[in-house]
């Protein structure tokens, strides 16, 4: 338990220092490449998406909207709301116009 208090607060810390102060930049890199990149690679079935797929606002609007997979189904059937959160952090703070552009590994 003590354990778990000294993580949350870690990552409390971690995600104040990222752009978006609502989500963590580097929790949402490991849960885009965990769980979003297994369908988002060339050729795999998703196609390729990588933060620089879109702009900051691109990726903000498709947050709001949170409808995925051509707008057939729920981003929360994908991965759970505070997962996603630090998903969006992490592609809105890697974003094509963003400061610090990523394709996450490629
Ligand atoms: C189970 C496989 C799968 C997973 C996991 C997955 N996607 Fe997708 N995604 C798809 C498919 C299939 C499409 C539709 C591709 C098309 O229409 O060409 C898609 C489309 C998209 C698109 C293009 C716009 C749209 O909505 O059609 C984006 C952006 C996207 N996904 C982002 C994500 C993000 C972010 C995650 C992780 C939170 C994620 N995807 C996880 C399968 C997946």
């Amino acid at each position: 338990m003590k354990l778990f208090t000294a993580f949350l607060t870690a990552a409390s810390i971690l995600g104040a220092a990222t752009a978006n102060p609502k989500g963590n930049d580097a929790k949402g890199r490991f849960y885009y490449k965990q769980t979003c990149k297994t369908c988002h690679t060339k050729g795999a079935k998703g196609g390729e998406v990588t933060p620089m797929s879109k702009t900051q606002a691109q990726w903000k609007l498709y947050f709001v909207k949170a409808k995925h997979n051509s707008g057939t189904e729920a981003l929360l059937k994908v991965m759970p709301e505070e997962q996603l959160r630090d998903v969006q952090t992490f592609l809105v703070n890697h974003a094509v116009d963003s400061p610090q552009p990523e394709t996450c590994g490629k």
